[in-house]
């Protein structure tokens, strides 16, 4: 193994642009407490069932705004037997240098604190500013099968690499929405709150939806022309205010979503859900070879899929910004046959972006040799790979 390298170091000389240069997880699930020093090299985490490697990924995808990998409440992953309450702080290294960020729950808290640079963030969405993180977790082979909140978050995630604002519409959109809901519950027909509500949903909705469908569009054209080891794959959004952006202009976009959730506010009342919007779209996905939709490929081609379209928005963006997202990928490498195995290590270890793999098996991510930094996982602890 070499040295360690420091922040300066990789600032002037490495190829991630961003990367994790410290990470110290505390009472964390299995981890009373793990520290890391890496560099920007991909990180490999081998180990057996139950070892702490997700956990580890989980910690790691805590970094970006959201709830994490396992999408998780907060109090369970307090570490079990332990006091309560956990912590997870990294030094990450990015193009505008290192940034600190600590992320945890207080004892007894209810909230995510956020820290970043050693002084209290506005909230979780701040952190959209400095981390993206992709991740595929084997929770997600279902991804094309089951309903599409899912298939929404994976898209949204995507839209925060390019557009950290995306994060805070997204939270103000669904904080409007809960509140419009819970007036029409109680029965508040107070007009002149709910149109205010209604006209937050209208402007924060049709952003989300009008950069919905601007990365979809650029990761389609970035996926046409995949002829490697990954199959070419056709997205699009399913969605009532994204085939309303289709045909007319944004302002024309608003008002039509303010008239309709004007007119919904009985029905919605009734049903206790809110009819329209962009919580309701859907990410659509086509093989291109088979011309197939994803839900009929097999869960193999699904996967690959899957891995096409996270390899297809890191390089977009490491072309287009220099920087490409965290990539999370928890045991994704064990599914693949060699080539195609080959051909990911290849890739990750050309993006400017720090991937994390795990798998039960170290020496499939021998060919990683010294491109990569190996680290066993056995009883949440962890360990250079010798
Ligand atoms: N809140 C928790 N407190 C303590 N241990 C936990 C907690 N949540 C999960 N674990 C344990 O952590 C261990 C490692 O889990 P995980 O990281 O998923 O393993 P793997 O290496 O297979 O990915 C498991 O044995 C699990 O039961
Ligand atoms: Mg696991």
């Amino acid at each position: 193994m070499s040295a360690l390298a420091t922040v300066e170091d990789y600032r002037t000389t490495g190829p991630a642009a961003l990367s994790i240069a410290r990470l110290a997880v505390t009472r964390f699930r299995c981890y009373a407490s793990v520290r890391l020093t890496p560099d920007a090299r991909p990180v490999v985490l081998a180990g057996p069932n139950g070892a702490g490697k997700t956990n580890l990924l989980e910690a790691v995808s805590l970094l970006s705004p959201g709830r994490g990998l396992r999408r998780a409440g907060l109090a369970e992953m307090d570490r079990q037997g332990d006091v309560g309450g956990w912590g997870v702080a990294a030094t990450i290294a990015t193009p505008d240098g290192p940034v600190e960020i600590g992320t945890g729950r207080e004892p007894d808290g209810e909230r995510r604190v956020v820290r970043i640079n050693g002084g209290p963030a506005r909230g979780q969405t701040a952190l959209a500013e400095f981390v993206s993180a992709l991740w595929l977790t084997p929770d997600m082979d279902r991804l094309f099968r089951e309903g599409p909140s899912a298939r929404r978050r994976f898209l949204d995630r995507m839209v925060f690499g390019y557009d950290p604002a995306h994060a805070g519409r997204v939270t103000a959109y669904e904080h409007a929405m809960r509140e419009r809901g819970r007036l029409l519950a109680d029965g508040n027909s107070d007009d002149g709150w709910l149109s205010a509500l209604e006209e937050t949903m209208a402007a924060r909705g049709v952003a989300i939806a009008a950069a919905r469908l601007e990365m979809v569009q650029r990761l389609t054209r970035a996926l046409a022309g995949s002829d490697g080891p990954f199959p070419g794959v056709a997205l699009s959004v399913d969605g009532m205010v994204e085939g309303w952006l289709g045909g007319g202009p944004a302002l024309a976009a608003e008002d039509r979503l303010k008239a309709e959730l004007r007119t919904a506010r009985r029905r919605d009342t009734q049903s206790g859900a809110t009819a329209v919007g962009p919580h309701r779209s859907d990410l659509v996905a086509r093989h291109l070879a088979k011309d197939m939709p994803a839900d009929l490929c097999s869960t193999g081609e699904q996967k690959a899929m899957l891995i096409a379209i996270v390899l297809a928005e890191a390089r977009l963006q490491a072309a287009e910004r220099g920087v490409a997202p965290l990539l999370l990928l928890d045991e994704v490498v064990a599914h693949l046959d060699e080539e195609r195995r080959e051909a990911l290590f290849d890739e990750i270890c050309g993006l400017p972006g720090q991937t994390w793999m795990t798998g039960t098996d170290a020496a499939l991510f021998a060919p990683l040799g010294n491109r990569a930094q190996h680290f066993s996982v056995a009883d949440a602890t962890i360990s250079e790979f010798a």
